[in-house]
């Protein structure tokens, strides 16, 4: 597939600097080897996270001049409650400053201790939030996604035979079953309609909230229009029909809502409401609000609007498939097929000389960026902090901030690392915090 015509001009420019090898290796020692401390004007090409690195469009800027500043019921706030309410179909409207807010929240008013919870899989902020509250989450994933260099179609799905069996070995311990739109930890990979159906189905039959996790539904739903829906309907009524299978959604709108920050919770569970609201004031702010600024509402309203369109999906998964295809070309171990934010390297294959032991996925992310100032994230032993089935690094790419040189810039890099593998060495962690390690941990070389 050729490079994807941008539909948009440039008119406002970030710059980029590019180090030097040594600036770099200098940066890298500095950051204790972990990426999240790499000052941004020290990066070349930031596929980091597609989380809140989205450009604005010209009408979000204007927008962003009519937020509305006032602490309780302000313009911006009814401007964004009928974009959320036009968006999911959903009557109630909870709002919350970003995803894992939401994750908190629903985690207190819905699980207890040594409750069990189950997903095609869980992101890591959701799933350590839900095991906050001392509850055992399960990721089930559907058996198509266990060989990653296979092209199958929906490999977000759910195993719908394990999940029927789980639930009732779990019996009342088990309480609800979620859906992550599309699956970010398994390769970005969208869920199918009719799985995700199934999967709200079986947790009706048990009497168990059925909860999607909607960050990237807008991708979903384009993938779903385009293999599923073979591009009949539409994609904006493709997303309130997954809405509907839901009893509770939550959207971090720093992905598809096309804004820096802000998130939301959707239901139509009136009483439930009431008590997702009580904690929002408690931990978030006022329900008008909740932790955002008026501007930043106004941001989001839009970007729920921008997000639906073709041409703007048809670009955007564009791009992910030229950069998958690109390195597929050069023989670089990838998951296959493109997912819909990011394009997941086998790093586990890649280097396959550096014990699983050794974090061959962050040995991986350092070579990019020693290489190339390219920082990715690795999805692997480090980040999960168990021994997963791959070691990925996944680069995610921002919406509508990169071009076609940026691509094939990252594509040269990977071809001096392939060409070179041997040379990278493996890493030790030298400390670690309790949670989420990845984000603060201290590593360095094996030697
Ligand atoms: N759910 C999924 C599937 C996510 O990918 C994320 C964030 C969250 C929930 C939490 O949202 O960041 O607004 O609190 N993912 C980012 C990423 C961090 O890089 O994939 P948040």
């Amino acid at each position: 597939m050729p490079y994807p015509f941008e539909p948009y001009k440039i008119k406002v420019l970030g710059p980029i600097k590019t180090l030097s090898k040594a600036e770099r290796l200098k940066a890298l020692r500095e950051a204790r080897y972990n990426l999240f401390k790499i000052p941004s004007e020290k990066i070349t090409v930031d596929l980091l996270t597609d989380s809140g690195t989205s450009a604005l469009s010209q009408e979000q800027w204007s927008q962003i001049m009519l937020g509305d500043e006032t602490y309780a019921s302000s313009k911006s706030w009814e401007r964004f409650e009928v974009a959320v309410k036009n968006f999911t179909g959903k009557k109630e409207v909870i709002p919350v400053h970003q995803g894992r807010a939401a994750e908190k929240i629903i985690a207190e008013v819905l699980l207890e201790k040594n409750d069990a919870a189950f997903s095609n899989s869980f992101f890591d902020t959701t799933r350590a939030n839900f095991e906050h509250r001392g509850a055992t989450c399960f990721d089930i994933p559907t058996e198509k996604s266990a060989d990653l260099s296979k092209p199958k179609l929906f490999k977000g799905d759910i195993d719908a035979k394990k999940l029927k069996k789980l639930l009732s070995r779990y019996g009342k311990r088990a309480k609800f079953v979620l859906m992550t739109l599309t699956n970010n930890t398994g390769g970005g990979q969208p869920a199918s309609l009719k799985n995700t159906e199934l999967a709200g189905n079986i947790a009706a039959k048990k009497g168990l909230k059925f909860i999607i996790d909607a960050c990237r539904i807008a991708e979903n739903a384009y993938f779903i229009w385009l293999y599923e829906q073979k591009r009949k309907g539409n994609i904006k009524s493709i997303i309130r029909k997954l809405f509907s299978l839901s009893d509770v959604a939550f959207m971090s709108t720093k992905k598809d809502g096309l804004a820096n920050s802000g998130g939301f919770i959707v239901t139509n569970d009136r009483s439930l409401a009431a008590k997702l609201r009580e904690l929002t004031v408690l931990y978030e702010g006022f329900v008008t609000y909740g932790g955002m600024t008026g501007r930043e509402m106004e941001t989001i309203a839009r970007g729920l609007e921008e997000v639906v369109s073709p041409t703007y999906l048809e670009h955007r998964i564009g791009q992910i498939v030229y950069l998958h295809n690109e390195l597929a070309k050069i023989d670089i171990p990838l998951i296959h097929p493109p997912g819909g934010h990011a394009v997941y390297v086998d790093a586990g294959k890649l280097f396959a000389h550096i014990p699983q032991n050794e974090f061959p996925g962050q040995a991986l992310a350092a070579a990019l960026y020693q290489e190339g100032g390219i920082r990715s994230v690795e999805i692997g032993s480090l980040m999960l902090g168990k021994t997963p089935k791959s070691e990925l690094v996944r680069l995610a790419v921002p919406r509508r901030t990169y071009t076609r040189p940026h691509f094939d810039y990252v594509v040269d890099v990977f071809k001096k690392i392939a060409a070179n593998k041997k040379q990278y060495k493996g890493f030790k962690i030298t400390w670690q915090p309790s949670t989420l390690r990845h984000f603060t941990c201290k590593l360095k070389p094996v030697n």
